[in-house]
């Protein structure tokens, strides 16, 4: 079979993965397995202009590209069954494998996890927020600050069977005021590598050419100028940042 054109050949919605804030869909171009969020079906939310969503998708891949970590699947604008939306190549999980986890809290393995906050589950039990501690989940702990991603959940994380890790559900990112919700806390304070700093810099000088030009269409300028604050801000820091302002600095739930 030919690969399919991934922006004109049709789409064809196979299943609803999502039935209760935003609809999204499982599809198919070609033998191509996609996401599909098309725009109508995005809820109203209070801080985020309607209709958004998608383009902060698209723009969350684009400035993965411009890491060049692979976090993001490749995602882009396309018309489909119910308009336009944004589409995302499905990528299979490995169901033997979780980046982040909730386990009983006296079971804290003793290498290779961070803890994150512990409390009680829906019978009592002590249980404790825990995710891998790894330079993939580093890198995207990265990534959420510089995009100010407001919804980096456990569920958000897919696990891969070859130990990759990417990032989805990036509707909910490049808001001007701090919004960083996340699970992956684990580095708090830790300095930033040198790897780690090489990213953030590709970003900032890809803002002055191509990668500028390509979010100005997905985003405000006021949204592509804090970008490019937050790159600054984190490089001088040269450390992850600690939780401030009021708001919850962990996303609700937690999966
Ligand atoms: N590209 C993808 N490949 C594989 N699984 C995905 C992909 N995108 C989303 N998923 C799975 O579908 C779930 C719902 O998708 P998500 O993007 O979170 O939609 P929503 O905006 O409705 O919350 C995710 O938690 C994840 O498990
Ligand atoms: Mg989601």
């Amino acid at each position: 079979m030919p690969t399919p054109d991934l922006v004109t050949a049709e789409l064809t919605l196979t299943g609803r993965i999502t039935t209760a804030s935003n609809a999204t869909f499982l599809g198919s171009i070609g033998d191509v397995v996609v996401v599909y969020k098309p725009i109508a079906g995005e809820s109203p939310l209070w801080d985020f202009p309607q209709g958004t969503l998608a383009h902060r998708e698209v723009a969350a891949y684009l400035v993965s590209q411009a890491f060049g970590w692979g976090i993001v699947p490749r995602t882009w604008l396309r018309d489909g069954p119910m308009g336009e939306g944004m589409v995302q190549l499905w990528q299979e999980q490995d169901p033997a494998q979780d980046a982040v986890d909730l386990i009983p809290a006296d079971h804290m393995p003793e290498t290779g996890w961070k803890h994150v906050l512990q409390g009680r589950d829906e019978n009592g039990r002590l249980v404790a927020l825990v995710h891998e501690d790894s330079p993939a989940l580093r890198r995207m702990a990265v990534f959420d600050v510089i995009v100010n991603n407001a919804d980096r959940k456990g569920d958000h994380i897919l696990a891969l069977a070859d130990g990759h890790r990417h990032g989805v559900d990036h509707g909910l990112t490049f808001h001007r005021d701090h919004k960083l919700r996340t699970v992956l806390w684990g580095w708090l304070g830790d300095a930033l590598t040198a790897d780690e700093e090489a990213g953030i810099d590709r970003v900032s000088e890809g803002l002055h050419g191509e990668l500028g030009r390509n979010l100005a269409d997905l985003l405000s300028a006021e949204e592509i100028a804090s970008l490019a604050a937050r790159c600054a801000r984190l490089r001088l820091a040269g450390r992850f940042p600690a939780p401030s302002g009021e708001m919850s600095a962990v996303p609700w739930p937690l999966f």
